[in-house]
């Protein structure tokens, strides 16, 4: 789909990269020619992505052990990113979520989703534009969010409202830095299996089944359908695109929202012609 070396020259933090889509991400990004570091909590599953990657794509990939809740954590983290060659990208992946009666929730559970995807993601993105304004030079952001930043969701409140505030904050900075050559975007996946959020957010097989399949394509989305917009999102030829969020479900939001779409589990043939009978009927 794309030139062999679209991202040749580029450097890339991918934050949760280690695991998921993030993983994937980077795998991608790698074999187009960019330079990655990936950070996320866990330093021995960092550093085996790292080494297989690096082994499958020949590519250079840096693995950072960094929380990003913690705002000095992340400033050390880009020092030493920046000191040896400054990024020029920033992918807002890492996550946390918690399938949840909203009710149940203790101020603590509401905190750890928040604070890694809302206070997280801004931790990053204005530690990484602060460089790039100060060193006048330009930057992208990519921000992982979800459809439900719009529309709410049941029983994921805090990954909800966090959400909604990413993309917040990439609208808001995509006005206020665009003009100084940093572009800021949002990505809205659908279903994309990974073992990190079907653990945590799928409780049987039956629900895991209606979750991939209850959109039109009726099926999850591929990895690789995922990165092909990723890696265009990052890449100069999308300069033009700034402040604004690619949905990527399969259609399934837009399916939940039509007021008559939830028919198509429902009409057959047979009703399909008795309702044109009627219409006839009815003149
Ligand atoms: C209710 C819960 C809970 C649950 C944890 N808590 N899980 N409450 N239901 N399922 C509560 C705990 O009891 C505790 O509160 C508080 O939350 C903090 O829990 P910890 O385990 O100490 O938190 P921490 O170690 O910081 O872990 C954060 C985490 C965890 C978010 C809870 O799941 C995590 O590390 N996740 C990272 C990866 C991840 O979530 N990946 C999925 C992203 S997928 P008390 O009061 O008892 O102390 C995604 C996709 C969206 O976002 C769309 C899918 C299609
Ligand atoms: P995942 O594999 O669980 O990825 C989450 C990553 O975030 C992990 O690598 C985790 O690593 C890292 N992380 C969590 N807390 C962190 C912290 N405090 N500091 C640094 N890193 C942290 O889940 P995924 O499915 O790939 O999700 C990736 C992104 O896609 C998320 O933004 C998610 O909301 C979004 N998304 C996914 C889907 C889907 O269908 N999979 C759909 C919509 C949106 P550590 O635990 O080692 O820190």
């Amino acid at each position: 789909m794309f030139q062999p070396d679209l991202l040749a020259g580029k450097r890339v933090l991918i934050t949760g990269g280690g695991t998921g889509l993030g993983r994937s991400m980077a795998e991608h990004l790698l074999e187009l020619g960019a330079e990655i570091a990936i950070c996320g909590r866990r330093e021995n599953v960092l550093a085996e992505t790292a080494e297989a990657l690096a082994e499958k794509t020949g590519g250079k990939i840096q693995p950072y052990g960094c929380d990003i809740r913690e705002a000095d954590a992340v400033e050390a983290m880009m020092d030493k990113i920046f000191s040896d060659r400054p990024l020029d990208g920033l992918i807002n992946n890492a996550a946390g979520n918690i399938l949840s009666k909203s009710e149940t929730l203790s101020p603590r559970a509401v905190d750890a989703v928040v604070n890694i995807v809302l206070k997280g993601s801004a931790n990053c993105t204005l530690a990484c534009g602060r460089r790039w304004l100060e060193a006048k030079q330009s930057g992208t952001v990519l921000s992982v969010t979800t459809t439900y930043a719009w529309t709410g969701s049941a029983f994921v409140l805090p990954s909800a409202m966090a959400k909604a505030g990413v993309l917040a904050m990439t609208q808001s900075l995509a006005v206020e830095w665009g003009g100084r050559g940093i572009r800021l975007n949002a990505i809205a996946p659908g279903p994309f299996p990974t073992k990190g959020a079907w653990d945590r957010l799928v409780p049987t097989p039956e629900i895991a089944e209606a979750f991939e399949t209850r959109n039109p394509l009726r099926r999850p989305g591929d990895h690789r359908e995922l990165t092909n917009l990723v890696a265009f999102l990052m890449a100069d030829g999308s300069s033009y695109v700034n402040g604004d969020v690619i949905t990527i479900d399969g259609g399934e939001w837009l399916k939940g929202a039509g007021q008559f779409s939830f028919l198509q589990e429902h009409m057959t043939d047979d009703l399909w012609a008795a309702m044109r009978q009627a219409a006839r009927k009815a003149g």
